[in-house]
């Protein structure tokens, strides 16, 4: 008898490293499952096909190289988004309709990020059920979802010197009025964005979370009832597989032999993801506290991340020289591989969902200088909810670095916060195991998507 013919999924990430990486990662957990692999993705960002030679990549079209050098200069991600939900609309419609056309009897359903809301309207209108992949966490939507975006602007501008800045948000008490002034400078498209990316959820066939239950418990209770299409929580993805090849920008890989020759634990990493820029101003004072503290540390640095600059050259002056070995500045690093090795002791990060993620399932303590969307709301779980880091309040300034780096390095608070981040590690661990929470999700959701 023929083995039955495996069914594909067709998937379309939002075209950003932080979304193409738990995107493509799923893809490969569904693919081992049986299921054949359908990619379509935009042009900007585009995914290397040669690093998954067993998926089939389709691009569209959809202009937003356009605006995209916009985004150092404008703050206001709503516009990236309003853009993309508008421009990809006709081309993805097009290229879904034509495979359906193809080959409709063997296309299970559409998995897209909820981040592309449109998606749901078209999967409806061609009779296709879509899940919608949530690449970030679930306190993270209840906090959105708690926020007074349309009601309340104007405590989406609080400075310093109002008497509320460090105050809790009455709607969502986790959260000071200083973290939602980072969450966007454009609450009213922000609201928008969040209402139509909420109501295509709760429209969609199901939800997959790049989470796990035992480190999200209480908010999937809340989600489980605002959102009663079914929800999966199935993550780490990123864990199922040795370090991925998602990646879109080199990384360099020669610091893994510098990591292999310094003490266990000893290591900054510092790394402010894929989207983030900084000023020159605080570039120079994230390389006097790295330097002041006296440990060594490995930074990220993406070339154009400084405002201004292509790449080094705001550096204080003769500043690698004066580092020597002690300090390794890079372009991109391989981030799991550096998480996951012994020398490193601490992590620097933005807090976007996966390095938070990353840093969980190694068991390394952060210092989280969020800078906007999820990422204020990331920081909170893991400085003041899980109490896995700490927080560097009030931005990039040399003498504050040096004080968080020593806490986590140094202080015995250090020691408290890493025996809580190895505890979390290894929850992460069990849930992935056989007949742990995450390995079960993800069976359901692998007989879900066979039903269709
Ligand atoms: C974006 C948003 O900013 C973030 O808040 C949201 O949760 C996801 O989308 P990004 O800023 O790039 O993502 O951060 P993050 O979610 O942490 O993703 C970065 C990814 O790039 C991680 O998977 C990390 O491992 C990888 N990375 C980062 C590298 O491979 N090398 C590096 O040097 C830095």
């Amino acid at each position: 008898m023929d083995a039955p013919q495996r069914k594909t999924i067709v998937l379309f990430p939002l075209p950003f490293q932080g979304h193409i990486n738990p995107m493509l990662q799923l893809a490969n957990i569904l693919h081992t499952h049986g299921f054949k692999i359908t990619v379509i993705h935009a042009q900007y960002n585009s995914p290397n096909p040669s690093n998954h030679p067993h998926f089939t990549f389709i691009p569209i079209d959809e202009g937003f190289s356009k605006i995209a050098d916009q985004a150092a200069t404008n703050r206001d991600g709503t516009y990236f988004m309003r853009y993309l939900n508008e421009s990809c609309v006709d081309p993805f419609r097009d290229c879904l309709a034509k495979l359906l056309l193809d080959d409709r009897e063997m296309i299970a359903c559409v998995i897209s990020d909820v981040a592309f809301y449109f998606t749901q309207t078209v999967a409806d209108e061609l009779k296709l059920p879509r899940l919608a992949l949530r690449t970030g966490s679930m306190g993270c939507v209840l906090a959105y979802d708690a926020l007074p975006f349309h009601s309340n602007k104007t405590c989406f501008c609080l400075t310093k010197e109002d008497s509320d800045y460090e105050v809790s948000v009455p709607e969502y008490p986790l959260l000071k009025f200083k973290d939602i002034a980072k969450i966007s400078i454009n609450p009213q498209g922000m609201g928008d964005f969040a209402t139509n990316m909420f109501n295509q959820m709760k429209a969609s066939s199901g939800i997959i979370w790049n989470t796990f239950k035992e480190l999200e418990e209480s908010a999937l209770e809340t989600i489980s009832q605002d959102y009663p299409t079914p929800s999966f929580t199935l993550g780490p993805f990123h864990k199922y597989f040795p370090a991925s090849s998602t990646s879109l920008i080199e990384q360099d890989r020669t610091i893994i032999s510098w990591l292999d020759k310094q003490p266990p634990k000893s290591v900054v990493y510092a790394s402010f993801g894929s989207v983030a820029h900084i000023t020159e101003l605080e570039f120079q004072e994230v390389a006097h506290g790295l330097a002041n503290v006296g440990l060594p540390f490995l930074w990220v640095v993406r070339p154009g991340m400084v405002i201004g600059s292509d790449w080094l050259e705001s550096l204080p002056e003769n500043f690698e020289e004066r580092m020597g070995d002690r300090g390794r500045i890079v372009k991109w690093s391989p981030q799991q591989e550096v998480l996951a090795h012994p020398a490193t002791g601490c992590f620097w990060t933005h807090n976007g969902w996966n390095s938070t993620l990353e840093s969980i399932c190694e068991g390394v303590p952060m210092i989280c200088s969020p800078c906007f969307a999820d990422q204020p709301v990331n920081a909170r779980y893991v400085s003041d909810f899980w109490k896995i880091g700490v927080f560097l309040e009030d931005g990039f300034e040399r003498m504050g670095i040096e004080m968080m780096i020593k806490r986590v390095m140094m202080d015995k608070e250090g020691d408290e916060i890493r025996e809580r981040i190895s505890c979390l590690k290894d929850k992460v661990n069990l849930s992935l195991d056989e007949g742990g929470s995450s390995f079960q999700s993800l069976n359901n959701l692998v007989d879900y998507i066979s039903s269709f």
